[in-house]
């Protein structure tokens, strides 16, 4: 069986949990390839809500080997924290595998991320605080400490201090903070977090490499999402990993050859947590309507998320970057109660109309979206089954859709739920 990626098409927060524990259904393996705990994937299991933000979402079931990829920035306090949850609520997690290549979180990564978000004042990102971008720039810069040097108590503190002797300096002279201590570090990631994690830790590429030769199914779970990539997002104002289906290349060890379905998470309006261009974003009462509706807070942060309508330019987009094969429309039932619902199917940007996204960010600000606007369909969708039980204009909202991302609807969500979401492949 060929592996599979699922990746958020705008700026996160899709529902790539939910779709991802769906698929997983059909897999033996789910593995998370870029980001850390900066992500929050909620599941809801027969009423019962799971919110993870590492361990990959296929962890309910029982049949699945989850895997934590080299690519991952893993914070072990949390992780451990998550394995805690998990197991008081009778899931077993002693499958997870953790890729001994992940590189490690450390309480000073994420003072630097506060830090440096309070030095970039109004600029300032809107990170979720969790150290990931301290944490990469210091895989960047080779002086990250990976999990496999808890391995080695002497290589971990030889590591730790190399750290150190920078980040102590910019701490004490940059931000005229007190320096980190190397001792009271060593002996929580040694001797605390050390012992728990060492059964999971493990040779991930070749675990997962056993598992496509074995013609199993293995699911790649993308967090973050498409605008988020720190290459293909709206820079600065993403995070600082490639969430796009090409990061799962360096960020789990396969070649792109295995990787032949490619599901673009697509909420079916768009929001954002954090700064950034946003250009379809609303601040009249549809917008609050979103929130209120589509209860638009964090998972991890709690911070209300920016709505807006649905930008086909953006999906366009994604579809290009990804090369998605087909789209899960998510949260549907959101807009159940709606006159009309308007599609962004363009930019103008001065009297000129853009079909694709214009490269330049400076653009990106200044565009104005064109609207077309469909009737709604004033009903409630979320106990429907069947694709053939769909109200005529929500039927008519997917069309639309399809027709303007120019990529197959397979699966539509209707509610939160495990069983809310219905089957469009033909
Ligand atoms: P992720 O980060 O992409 O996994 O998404 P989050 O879990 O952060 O946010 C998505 C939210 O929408 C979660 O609370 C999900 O339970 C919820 N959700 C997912 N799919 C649907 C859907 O089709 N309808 C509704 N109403 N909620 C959904
Ligand atoms: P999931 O996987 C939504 C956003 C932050 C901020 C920017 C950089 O749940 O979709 P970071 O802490 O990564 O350096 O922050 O990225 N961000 C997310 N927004 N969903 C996420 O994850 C996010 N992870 C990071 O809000 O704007
Ligand atoms: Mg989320």
């Amino acid at each position: 069986m060929p592996a599979t990626v699922v990746v958020g098409t705008q700026w996160g927060d899709e529902g790539k949990g939910k779709f991802t524990d769906l698929v997983a259904k059909e897999m033996q393996m789910v593995v998370r390839y870029q980001g850390g705990h900066n992500a929050g994937h909620t599941l809801v299991v027969d009423g019962e809500s799971f919110k993870l933000q590492l361990t990959p979402s296929g962890v309910l079931y029982d049949h699945i080997v989850p895997v934590i990829g080299n690519g991952v920035v893993v914070d072990p306090k949390v992780l451990l924290a998550e394995i805690d949850m998990l197991n008081s609520r009778g899931i077993d997690t002693s499958r997870l595998a953790l890729s001994g290549n992940a590189h490690l979180i450390f309480p000073y990564h994420q003072q630097l991320d506060a830090l440096h978000e309070r030095h970039l004042g109004a600029g300032k990102l809107g990170t979720t605080k969790r150290g990931i971008g301290p944490t990469y720039a210091d895989k960047a810069m080779r002086v990250g400490i990976r999990v496999q040097d808890l391995l080695d108590p002497k290589i971990f503190r030889a590591k730790l201090d190399t750290a150190l002797r920078h980040t102590n300096v910019v701490l004490a002279k940059v931000y005229n903070r007190l320096p980190v201590d190397a001792d009271e570090i060593a002996a929580q990631y040694l001797d605390e977090y050390l012992p728990r994690l060492q059964p999971h830790i493990n040779d991930t590429v070749g675990l997962i490499h056993e598992g496509l030769e074995a013609g199993q199914g293995v699911l790649f779970e993308g967090a973050q999402a498409t605008f988020l990539d720190l290459d293909h997002g709206t820079y600065p104002f993403v995070t600082s990993s490639n969430p796009t289906a090409g990061g799962v290349c360096p960020g789990a060890g396969v070649g792109p050859k295995h990787i032949d379905r490619i599901i673009g998470i697509t909420k079916a309006y768009v929001t954002r947590v954090g700064s950034g261009p946003f250009p379809t974003e609303l601040f009249d009462e549809v917008g609050d309507y979103l929130v209120d509706v589509g209860h638009e807070y964090g998972t991890n942060t709690g911070r209300k998320r920016r709505c807006g309508w649905f930008d086909a330019v953006m999906a366009r987009f994604a579809v290009r970057v990804n090369s998605l094969t087909e789209i899960a429309i998510t949260k549907l039932d959101v807009l159940d109660q709606l006159e009309t619902v308007k599609v962004c199917v363009g930019y103008d940007h001065n009297g000129e109309h853009l079909k694709h996204l214009p490269y330049h960010q400076s653009v990106l600000h200044a565009v104005t979206p064109i609207y077309e606007e469909l009737p709604g369909w004033k009903a409630d969708i979320s106990g429907v089954e069947e694709r053939h039980d769909l109200p005529r204009e929500a039927e008519n909202y997917l069309a639309f859709l399809e027709e303007q991302i120019g990529c197959p609807i397979h699966m539509v969500g209707v509610g939160p739920g495990r069983r809310q979401f219905l089957h469009f492949a033909a």
